[in-house]
């Protein structure tokens, strides 16, 4: 079933070695997945730092076909929406634990370039922050963070499953995105629970998830 065409596989680059990013990029490229998920981090909303539009900028102008979903782990994501969009991002997605005042700013900004836009919870996050936005604005997709943002590699957290079968019965038509510790085996939970798409780090670049899975 992971192999099912409705299932979306997004390879993070941030699971890549940061020396030899050209060939993680093109790893992605070769296995045909047609999107790349980029981790942008501040140092503030997470205890990390990465990458900038600057990378953004580059992937794209290298690789104009790869769509680049950009998961902003910012505390201001407003402040670098427009950029991103400038560096060829082919979808936003922002996280909900933010204040009203900045997240609704950040989706007008969105809405007013027509960019796809998702919303994402951590671990610790309840699905109720979601409502008002998934009811008021145009949102793509929300993706469940299943470990806590920041660092690629970390053990899938099981205890958020119950907020994918939560959302999907709600919101039937919205995609619902797993991000942190998947693997097939963890995929199939979250399959099984209603989510179709899954961000795959160190398991896709460390070569756990087998080939079989996405290609
Ligand atoms: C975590 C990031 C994830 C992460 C996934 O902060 O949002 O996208 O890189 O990496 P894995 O699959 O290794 O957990
Ligand atoms: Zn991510």
């Amino acid at each position: 079933m992971l192999k099912s065409p409705a299932v979306e596989w997004l390879p993070s680059i941030l699971a890549a070695d940061p020396l030899d990013l050209r060939n993680a990029v093109e790893k992605v490229v070769r296995s045909g997945i047609k999107q790349i998920h980029l981790d942008i981090m501040d140092g503030h909303f997470v205890p990390n730092i990465s990458f900038g539009p600057q990378f953004a900028e580059n992937v794209h102008g290298t690789y104009p076909s790869l769509f680049l979903d950009v998961h902003l782990m910012l505390t201001r994501p407003d402040d670098f929406i427009d950029p991103f969009l400038e560096a060829g991002a082919g979808r936003i997605v922002l996280h909900a634990e933010l204040s009203k005042r900045i997240v609704t700013r950040s989706l007008k900004q969105l809405r007013n370039a027509a960019c796809l836009t998702g919303l994402a919870i951590n671990p610790a996050t309840n699905v109720d922050v979601l409502f008002p936005y998934l009811e008021n604005w145009a949102i793509d997709r929300v993706l469940i963070m299943s470990v806590h943002p920041g660092f690629s590699g970390q053990e899938f957290i099981t205890s958020v499953l119950p907020k994918v079968k939560m959302l999907k019965m709600r919101y039937p038509d919205i995609t619902l995105c797993m991000d942190g510790g998947i693997n097939s085996e963890t995929a199939t939970q979250g399959f099984a629970y209603g989510a179709r798409s899954f961000v795959v780090g160190a398991s896709f670049f460390q070569g756990q998830l087998a080939q079989e899975t996405y290609a």
